[in-house]
């Protein structure tokens, strides 16, 4: 196949990219998204200060921009982020205690609600576990509205888009050996085990040379889909450039196909000049749109795949 979406098809997955809204009238950028890839993630249009300035008052202008573009050229979308601790709203920022906890769940019922039906899977919690050794929760305004926040907002997800998966996503969770790791596989666990509704669990996958792609990825992604969820690469970025970035590229596409329940890999950004970070080549794309040695080995490793 000659597309990064044909080539993952051929396994049954799928690969997408993170788009903005404000760059689907730029037609370099918006021919790469048609041609090659076949699923979407809002890069920011559907977080939390995008869809609920004001409390009670939602917005889905961006939001559906994105997702109607997608889904007229039949890609599926996957929908980020319904509760995180970072770019919440002005007027969430200093709540806590019920009335936040409470907010929370009024904003995932609502946005999964409008969005019912047109999203593959939600990221229902972002980044919600610490870095560092602990293990542990990351300290924020939801975590202190108690330890069971996350999974009340995956219930909530669940009774307003009973279709969607629903996805824990988080970063610095590729290396088995990682604490922050293990922390999230055994919340998986245990949700398993009382059956709070859990689909997939996202690996961001944002490397660079100090937190290189690891060499177990494979075994991390495994351990997890053996607890019975689906694994998915979400937000994919390889900082470098030329053979070393191509070869790491290729080696967490190889993890991925590895893997029966990963089920897709998706890029965050298309050219180097999208990507979020200020500087740097991190993608598959030049400024220009011109296909990098990392779009090939990416190619080539789907179409082996
Ligand atoms: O929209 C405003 C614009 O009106 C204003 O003029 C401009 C001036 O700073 O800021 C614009 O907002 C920025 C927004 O990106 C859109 O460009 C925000 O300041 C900036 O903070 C925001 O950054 C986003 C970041 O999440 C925020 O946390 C990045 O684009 C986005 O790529 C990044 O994505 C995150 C994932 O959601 C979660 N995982 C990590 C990943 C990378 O940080």
């Amino acid at each position: 196949a000659s597309t990064l979406a044909a080539a993952a098809q051929q396994s049954g997955r799928y690969f997408g990219t993170a788009v903005a809204a404000n760059k689907l009238g730029d037609s370099t950028y918006t021919g790469i998204l048609n041609r090659e890839f076949d699923m979407v993630t809002a890069e920011n249009e559907m977080k939390m200060d995008a869809t609920e300035p004001n409390q009670g008052q939602f917005s889905f202008g961006n939001g559906d921009r994105i997702v109607n573009q997608a889904r007229g050229q039949g890609k599926r979308v996957r929908g980020h982020a319904l509760a995180w601790h970072s770019q919440q709203p002005g007027w969430m920022q200093n709540m806590g205690g019920s009335s936040l906890r409470s907010a929370m769940l009024n904003h995932v019922t609502q946005v999964a609600s409008y969005y019912k039906g047109k999203i593959y899977a939600w990221d229902v919690v972002n980044e919600a576990f610490a870095d560092g050794s602990s293990g542990g929760r990351r300290d924020s305004n939801l975590q202190r509205t108690g330890n069971d926040w996350i999974e009340a907002a995956f219930r909530a997800a669940r009774s307003a888009d009973p279709n969607a998966k629903l996805c824990y996503n988080d970063y610095n969770t590729d290396n088995w050996s990682h604490a922050k790791t293990q922390g999230v596989y055994n919340m998986v666990r245990d949700f398993k085990s009382r059956g709070v509704p859990i689909d997939c669990v996202g690996f961001q996958a944002h490397f660079n040379s100090g937190n290189p792609v690891p060499s177990n990825y494979h075994t991390t992604l495994g351990n997890f889909a053996a607890l019975g969820v689906d694994v998915q690469i979400t937000e994919l970025d390889i900082e470098g450039s030329g053979s070393s970035q191509a070869q790491q590229y290729q080696g967490v596409v190889q993890a991925c196909l590895s893997v029966a329940r990963c089920t897709g890999i998706t890029v965050w950004g298309i050219r180097d000049s999208d990507s979020w970070r200020a500087s740097g080549t991190p993608l598959l794309f030049d400024g220009s749109g011109n296909k990098k040695a990392a779009y090939t080995s990416v190619l080539n490793v789907l179409n082996s795949g």
